[in-house]
């Protein structure tokens, strides 16, 4: 299976470990789920009879389902629509540099400038729609990520889209990983979930999985998800007595997560090696200190594991 990026760029995203995690999956897979999915790149690189991707951001789900069910070149179209409509650039059709001359400005700011104007309105737009869950609403909310900033996705609690304008549009590395996905979600048996992890209904998916690949916010890192007590001790330890019910029936599982980093270690998650046997700890090579999303923490060392159950 040819490896693909997520269309989404999602903080935290497994692209660059896969090879690392996927020799700890069985070869042969019924159903797989990949529980806390973020941007599906790991759900949609697996090769099993069915893969069940899970995650509570209802958002996300509803980007990577309307996403995964179109045609590109239709899809194409509705984009450039959006695009024509609020003034946006178009580097993928006009190049970079057609809009970065038209800039009067000094600094590193990408097409921040050229597209600030339509951004907002568009923003403003998306957020005064009825419903932020229609085909056109995803397609907005898909512009708005491309050329917002760090090409994230954040709602206010009110529900509104608050990322301000970013530094790139859709460029031609968007439009190729967006054909991607499409191609792959015509090749796979996937069935996207949103939810809670600790719903009853939730838990009866992943208990019913024969595989499970757990990739949470990790408890000692910061990242979108983790904002505003996103994730909690109390996760951390109702996570760890999920997959501790999985093993003890017979299940395999792997998680992802960060063991330590300069000053802090996660204590949950030592203390449960510790105490369950047939687990184990597996250290992985690549940390995200290197990664934007970290950059106060830049120059740490932070140790990021899989945990997996032992072969018999
Ligand atoms: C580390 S990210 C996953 C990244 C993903 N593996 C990828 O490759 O893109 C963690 C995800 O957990 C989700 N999440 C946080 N709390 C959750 C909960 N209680 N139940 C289900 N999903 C949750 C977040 O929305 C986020 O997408």
């Amino acid at each position: 299976m040819k490896k693909i990026k997520s269309p989404i760029n999602y903080t935290g995203n497994k692209y660059r470990l896969l090879e690392q995690i996927q020799p700890h999956f069985p070869e042969k897979v019924g159903t797989f789920v990949d529980l806390f999915c973020g941007g599906a790149t790991v759900g949609f690189n697996v090769d099993a009879e069915k893969v069940i991707l899970i995650d509570n951001n209802k958002y996300v789900i509803g980007l990577l389902e309307h996403l995964a069910g179109q045609q590109y070149e239709d899809i194409k179209l509705k984009l450039e629509e959006i695009i024509e409509k609020y003034h946006l650039s178009y580097s993928a059709k006009y190049s970079y540099k057609f809009y970065k001359d038209q800039i009067d400005e000094p600094g590193n700011n990408g097409l921040k400038k050229y597209n600030e104007v339509g951004y907002y309105t568009l923003r403003n737009d998306y957020n005064h729609l009825q419903s932020k869950f229609t085909p056109d609403a995803m397609n907005m909310l898909y512009i708005l990520m491309v050329y917002g900033f760090n090409n994230d996705i954040r709602f206010n609690a009110k529900g509104d889209f608050n990322l301000p304008a970013g530094k790139t549009d859709l460029n031609q590395n968007n439009l190729n990983k967006l054909k991607e996905y499409i191609e792959r979600a015509q090749k796979i048996n996937y069935k996207f979930v949103c939810g809670d992890f600790k719903e009853e209904r939730i838990q009866s998916v992943i208990k019913g999985a024969d595989f499970v690949y757990a990739d949470p916010p990790y408890l000692i890192t910061d990242a979108v998800y983790n904002e505003a007590g996103g994730w909690t001790e109390k996760d951390e330890t109702d996570l760890i007595e999920l997959l501790t019910d999985l093993k003890n029936t017979g299940k395999k599982f792997v998680l992802s997560n960060i063991a330590s980093k300069t000053d802090m270690q996660n204590l949950y998650l030592s203390e449960w090696i510790e105490k369950e046997k047939d687990i184990r700890m597996v250290e992985l090579k690549y940390n995200y200190a290197s990664s934007s999303y970290n950059k106060k923490n830049r120059y740490c060392e932070e140790k990021e594991v899989i945990v997996e159950v032992k072969n018999d």
